[in-house]
Formats: structure tokens, C-alpha cells, sequence
């Protein structure tokens, strides 16, 4: 794999809540606490989000805040900063195609990964380099950072890749095998198979199973599903696809086997 020196600095690190100590987070947050125990969580989470500024990556970083966990949003370049700003997310540098040990430091501190990225180009170079190898290098580097559960946003049928058109066909390859190293890794991994995305409002309500008929569903609901896992210990170490449907997504992560 190639591996670039990473172009860009670090955003904000060293001034937000990842660099302080395990007590002191568990500490300082009143007001997240306050805002994670109206969810019925039982703390805090330190999560970072790969992919923070894609469509479905912001409504991850907007919905883990606003359940209180401390979120450091992982961004390709410092130019897409200003899509997280005012999130109250701390922001990384965190190209999946650079320097591995630049990655490795991007995640250290973090419990979570939910990895959002999606190739930038709609060619198989860049799929491969993205989707395939730059998401089994997060994957190797959420291991040796210490990371525990890694949530990866993939893509219905990329278990059964043997479909679509030849770019689409190249995407759920790809995902098909960064999914498998995620599987056999180290790390406590939810892989999450949507439909075809949209921008849709959320409306709160998915379908969630094994295997589903093709579908469509929404970015922010599909957001929701990815959050919605942290909460949900039936999602550890399973994968599943998601449409849209009239399943409260708690319930539907709560019952989808
Ligand atoms: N489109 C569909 O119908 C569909 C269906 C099922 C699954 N999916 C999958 O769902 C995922 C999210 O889709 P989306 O539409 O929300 O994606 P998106 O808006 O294109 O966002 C992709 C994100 O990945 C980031 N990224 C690209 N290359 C990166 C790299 N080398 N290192 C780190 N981050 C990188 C992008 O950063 P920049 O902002 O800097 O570009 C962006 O934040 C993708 O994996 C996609 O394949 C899509």
C-alpha cells in the first residue's frame, strides 16, 4: 500500500477533551453526562468518526454530541474543517491513505470507531485505495491505538458482491473485503449494510435484518442506526443491512436477528 507522509497538521489536537486523562473525562463532563443519561446510556463514550465530513459522516458527529459523547471528528484534509465546526467536536487530520502511524496517533484515546469514509472519486483506483485498503489500515490502526469496537459504515450486498455495474461492483468488493478484516480483527466491530443512501429527512424508523430485499434509506437515519449501535450489545460482532421501514431504530437494532 502507499504510504504519503501526511500533508496536513493536526487540527485541535492537544485542546480538546481526548487529551485529557481517563478521570478527567470522566470528570468534566456534566453536561454531557447529563445528556447521555436522557439517552439511558449508561456514560460517556470517547468516539471517534472517520469520514466526519461526509454527508452521512456529519449526521454521525451532530447526533453523537447530542447524546453527550465526546466526539473527535476525523477529517481527509483541513480544507473540510468547517463542515464540523460549531459541533463541539474535536477535529483531527485523518487520511486513511496517508502515513499509518499518523492514524494510529489520530485515534489514540479513542474507545470507538465509526468509520463513514466512502472513496472521493467514483473509480476503481480510488475505491481500492479508499474503500479497501485505506479502511483495513484504520482497521490496523484502531488495534494498535487501543481502540475496542469499531462501527464500519459499508453497503448492502458487499456480502454478495457479484452485482451492479462494474463501479459498483468494484465498491462492494472492495467493502467486502475490508469488511472480512474487520470481522477477523481484534476489535469488537458492528458493520452496518445500507441500501441505497439519500437525503431525506430522518424519520427515525429503518428495517434491519440479516439480509433484505434492496432498499433505499436516509444518510441521517442510517447516522442514527451507526450511533444507535453503541447502545444496542446485541450489534456487537454482527453485521446487518438497513432500509428504510417503520421499526423505531432502537427496537429495530434491539430485535433484527
Ligand atoms: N451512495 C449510496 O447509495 C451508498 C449506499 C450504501 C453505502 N454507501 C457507503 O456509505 C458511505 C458513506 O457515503 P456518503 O454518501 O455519506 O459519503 P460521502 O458524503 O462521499 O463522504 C465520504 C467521506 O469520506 C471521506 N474520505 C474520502 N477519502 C478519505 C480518506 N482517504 N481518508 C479519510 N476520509 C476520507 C470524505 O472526506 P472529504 O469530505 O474530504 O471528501 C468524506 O468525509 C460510503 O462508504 C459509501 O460507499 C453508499
Amino acid at each position: 500500500m502507499k504510504r504519503v507522509k501526511a500533508p496536513f497538521p493536526r487540527l485541535s489536537r492537544g485542546k480538546g477533551a481526548f487529551t485529557r486523562t481517563r478521570k478527567q473525562v470522566t470528570n468534566c463532563g456534566t453536561r454531557d453526562q447529563a445528556k447521555a443519561a436522557a439517552f439511558g446510556q449508561t456514560r460517556v463514550m470517547r468516539v471517534t468518526v472517520l469520514g466526519a465530513s461526509g454527508r452521512t459522516g456529519i449526521h454521525v458527529v451532530r447526533l453523537l454530541r447530542g447524546r453527550g459523547h465526546q466526539v473527535r471528528a476525523g477529517l481527509r484534509s483541513r480544507r473540510r474543517a468547517e463542515e464540523v465546526a460549531g459541533l463541539g467536536a474535536e477535529t483531527v487530520v485523518a487520511d486513511v491513505t496517508a502515513d499509518a502511524d499518523d492514524l494510529v496517533e489520530a485515534l489514540a484515546g479513542s474507545e470507538v470507531v465509526i468509520s463513514a469514509i466512502g472513496a472521493p472519486d467514483p473509480d476503481q483506483a480510488s475505491v481500492d485505495l479508499v474503500d479497501r485498503d485505506g479502511v483495513i489500515t484504520a482497521i490496523r490502526a484502531a488495534e494498535k491505538a487501543g481502540v475496542s469496537r469499531f462501527v464500519q459504515l459499508s453497503a448492502q450486498f458487499a456480502d454478495a458482491p457479484d452485482q451492479g455495474d462494474r463501479l459498483v461492483r468494484s465498491i462492494l468488493m472492495a467493502k467486502q473485503i475490508s469488511d472480512s478484516v474487520l470481522r477477523r480483527s481484534s476489535l469488537n466491530w458492528t458493520i452496518v449494510r445500507p441500501g441505497t443512501l439519500t437525503d431525506d429527512h430522518p424519520t427515525g424508523h429503518v428495517k434491519v435484518a440479516g439480509h433484505l430485499e434492496p432498499g433505499r434509506v436516509s444518510r441521517a437515519d442510517v447516522a442514527a442506526v451507526l450511533v444507535g449501535t453503541l447502545e444496542e450489545p446485541l450489534t456487537q460482532n454482527q453485521g446487518f443491512d438497513v432500509i428504510g421501514g417503520e421499526i423505531p431504530i432502537p427496537s429495530a437494532l434491539a430485535s433484527w436477528s
